[in-house]
């Protein structure tokens, strides 16, 4: 099974493999901040650290409010800030193996 792990934390996950990250942690008694839940509003937004290659691809309503969130980052931070981030959202995105993520504020 997938293991989460939150960054600068000692909480670490174990999820079912396919669960939507922001629900297994929730189910789990974490929760990280959201707003819609349904991929619109940006508000679950976190970084991965590493795994990103375990998470499911985007889909077209994540990527859509990731690249928002990317031009929004880049005028309000600059270029560096985002530059190397991997940026998903908690309520889209599909576990398929070990991932560390944190949250954007
Ligand atoms: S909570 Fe709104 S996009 Fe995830």
């Amino acid at each position: 099974m997938p293991i989460v792990s939150i960054k600068d934390t000692e909480k670490v996950f174990e999820v079912n493999e396919g669960e939507i990250l922001y629900d297994s942690l929730y189910d789990r008694g974490y929760s990280l901040p959201h707003g819609c839940l349904s991929g619109s509003c940006g508000a679950c937004r976190i970084e991965v650290i590493t795994g990103k290659e375990n998470l499911l691809p985007a889909g077209i309503i994540e990527q859509n409010t990731i690249d928002a969130l990317r031009d929004e980052f880049s005028q309000q931070y600059g270029e560096n800030f985002i530059k190397d981030k991997e940026i998903r959202l908690s309520c889209r995105a599909k576990v398929s193996g070990p991932v560390t993520i944190k949250s954007i504020k």
